[in-house]
């Protein structure tokens, strides 16, 4: 379990994160929503330590990160698996060799039992005939795959994945948001998953958070959110006035 506790950060006089208190759940993944622009990313570069939070904490498994040492925060490092916006893939590697990095910068496994894990993550996120392609070889769908792929290669404990099916078509989104959550809940990790939208939440949304401009506006499951009176969510779930007409038509419905 993640737990962030009024988690605050600020660029120059831009407050973007205001005050974030939650938990990200083990074996469950877990989504942050909201509009562009209204701190997903900040938040999840702040998990990962690549930004500096101002003010607040935050522990991975009662373990409080300004509070470990230089070596516990390497050692966390490997334990985190990162699946970047638009798939951060090397284009002069091939896909085992991408999958394959990981292992060979931070592990001292022999070539043999590199080749070996490849494999068998090449199998379970069912990449087929792709071991020897370069990543412009292969569709948006399976780059990603590739990406998930890389980021579990070395067993993490939390998974972090960024808009991770921006740019796909919508089948193929839910797709790759499937074989998150199956990941998930296989390995038991905790998988925090930027999203803005929709079909994602539908899915996979087991714990949901809401951000708008840098605040926690809500928080719930995915059966919570379509029937939460939260304005600020129902501005974000239904940004349409259509859909603000069928949800109004669908609650007298409910009420007969
Ligand atoms: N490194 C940075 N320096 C300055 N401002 C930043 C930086 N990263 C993000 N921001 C600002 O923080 C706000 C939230 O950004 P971001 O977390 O990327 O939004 P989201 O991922 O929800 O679309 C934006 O206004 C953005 O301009
Ligand atoms: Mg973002």
């Amino acid at each position: 379990m993640i737990e962030v506790k009024n988690v605050e950060k600020s660029f120059g006089e831009q407050k973007v994160l205001k005050g974030i208190t939650t938990t990200f759940e083990t074996g469950k993944t877990n989504l942050i929503i909201g509009q562009s622009g209204s701190g997903k990313t900040v938040l999840l570069k702040s998990l990962l330590g690549i930004h500096t939070v101002d003010v607040g904490t935050i522990s991975f498994d009662g373990r409080i990160y300004s509070e470990m040492s230089a070596d516990d925060k390497r050692t966390l490092r490997t334990e985190i698996g990162m699946v970047f916006q638009g798939s951060a893939l090397f284009d002069s590697m091939t896909v085992e060799e991408n999958i394959g990095f990981p292992l060979k910068m931070f592990t001292n496994k022999t070539p043999r039992e590199i080749q070996e894990r490849v494999d068998f993550v090449i199998d379970r996120v069912k990449l087929i005939d792709a071991h020897k392609k370069k990543p412009s070889e292969i569709s948006g769908g399976m780059q990603k795959r590739v990406a998930i792929a890389r980021a579990i290669v070395n067993n993490p404990k939390y998974l972090f994945c960024d808009e991770p099916n921006s740019g796909l078509d919508p089948k193929t989104a839910v797709v790759i948001d499937n074989l998150i959550q199956e990941i998930t809940q296989e390995y038991n990790i905790t998988t925090v998953v930027n999203t803005h939208d929709m079909n994602s939440v539908m899915e996979i949304g087991e714990k949901i958070i809401f951000l708008k401009e840098g605040v926690l506006a809500w928080e719930g499951t995915k059966k919570e959110i379509f029937k939460t009176d939260n304005e600020a969510i129902v501005d974000f779930v239904y940004s349409s006035e259509l859909f603000k007409k069928v949800r109004k038509a669908q609650n007298r419905a409910d009420k007969l």
